[in-house]
């Protein structure tokens, strides 16, 4: 770790020193992504739960920057069951898109690297540990397997080429198996219909600047559900677009989860959207699951004084309040974290036992868990739960 010199400031060598550690670390990771003829055995492994698409287990994900080493997942664990839908919430800055671009394999790299852990995704006849996946592998996994819906379409679509043509090129990539172009050009216009577009012949001809929002992030959908993925990760799909459209691309996912029998995981900084969507929410903060549980469990009894502020800052309707609660302080600088609870400086529900080391995770129910002191007690018969 860095030697600081002063406060926040690094000497050039210290610097130096950093950059040069970095190199190396990354180099050994980046070696390992591009092995080629990988035997099998070295990246399947066993599900925990077989009823499980997705189980993240212990995941560190870092970027090793000039600055200092960035533990921007620290320590992350989950499961996405098979069908259903899990929201992850958080504050900015918080972890949630390295995590599932860590999914993906799509950290920036080098210097993002997944560091240790697993991500088991059972692709059905076999299970793949995507933290140990070569970089060939993954091409394959991206797409057909899992795929990811991100916030703004925009970035998402080529402006230069047709809408047509961008969804062909999704279908001829992932499951060609000599379909000819008639046959493709229809599977595509097929999917513009699933996602509700009108006019899809018409669409199939135009570029992306002639389309709403809305119908830019359906178009985005459509790649995605092209190959029936396993997992669909949705990271902000709706922040862009209004409320109303917003309702109706949330129909549009939940229907067509139900259709493929796939699994989402969604997620947001809108608590109301998750309380719709959700069957499963976790509770992000500063690179830690500080909570998670059923969306019942979450809403009606969130226990982690982060949660709870969380929970205090949404607006009800038909609730007269003089002003929204706001957690104060902000997430501690992810170089430096201290070696007590995060969330401890920010808290204002502390005891004296939170000055200690960073607390292990508790169950108040058999998915109902917390890292937090204050229930350290309650932990006996889920109490709390009760
Ligand atoms: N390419 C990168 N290089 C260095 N640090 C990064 C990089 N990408 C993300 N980080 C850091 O990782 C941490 C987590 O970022 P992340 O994008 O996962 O946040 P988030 O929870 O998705 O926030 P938001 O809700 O704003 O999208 C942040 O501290 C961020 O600065
Ligand atoms: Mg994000």
């Amino acid at each position: 770790m860095a030697k600081k010199k002063g406060e926040g400031y690094l000497s050039a060598k210290d610097s130096r020193r950093i950059s040069k550690e970095n190199r190396r670390v990354t180099k050994a990771f980046e070696k390992q992504h591009k092995r080629k003829n990988v035997p099998e055995n070295e990246y399947t492994t066993q599900m925990h739960n077989p009823e499980n698409t997705l189980e993240i287990d212990d995941l560190h994900s870092y970027f090793f920057t000039d600055v200092g080493t960035v533990k921007s997942v620290d320590g992350v664990s989950f499961d996405v069951p098979t069908g259903k839908t899990i929201g992850v919430v958080g504050e900015s800055g918080c972890g949630k898109s390295v995590t599932s671009l860590s999914i993906m394999q799509l950290l920036q790299r080098p210097q993002g690297q997944i560091v240790s852990g697993e991500i088991r995704l059972n692709v059905g006849d076999k299970v793949i540990d995507i933290a140990k996946a070569p970089t060939e592998v993954m091409q394959h996994v991206r797409g057909n397997y899992v795929s990811m819906i991100f916030q703004e379409p925009m970035t998402s679509l080529n402006p230069v080429f047709r809408i047509g043509d961008q969804v062909d090129e999704v279908l001829l990539l992932h499951n060609a198996e000599n379909k000819s172009k008639e046959e493709i050009k229809r599977r595509t216009i097929e999917l513009l219909e699933m996602v509700g577009i009108a006019n899809s012949e018409g669409v199939y001809k135009m570029y992306p600047h002639e389309l709403s929002g809305g119908m830019r992030q359906r178009v985005v959908i459509a790649m995605a559900l092209a190959c029936d993925p396993k997992l669909i990760i949705a990271d902000e799909p709706t922040t862009a677009l209004d409320v109303t459209i917003q309702a109706q691309i949330l129909d549009l996912l939940r229907q067509l989860k139900d259709r493929i029998n796939s699994s989402i995981m969604l997620i947001t900084h809108d608590l109301g959207v998750i309380a719709e969507m959700a069957d499963y929410v976790v509770v992000m903060y500063a690179g830690k699951i500080v909570e998670q549980g059923t969306a019942e469990e979450i809403f009606s009894h969130p226990c982690h004084p982060y949660t709870i502020g969380l929970m205090a800052s949404k607006p009800v309707v038909g609730k007269k309040v003089d002003k929204l609660y706001s957690i104060p302080g902000k997430v501690p600088n992810p170089v430096n974290m201290p070696d007590y609870c995060y969330f401890k400086d920010r808290c204002e529900m502390c005891l004296e036992r939170c000055s200690g080391e960073y607390p292990h995770e508790i169950s108040l129910s058999p998915t109902h868990k917390l890292s937090c002191y204050r229930y350290y007690d309650a932990n006996k018969e889920g109490e709390i739960n009760g």
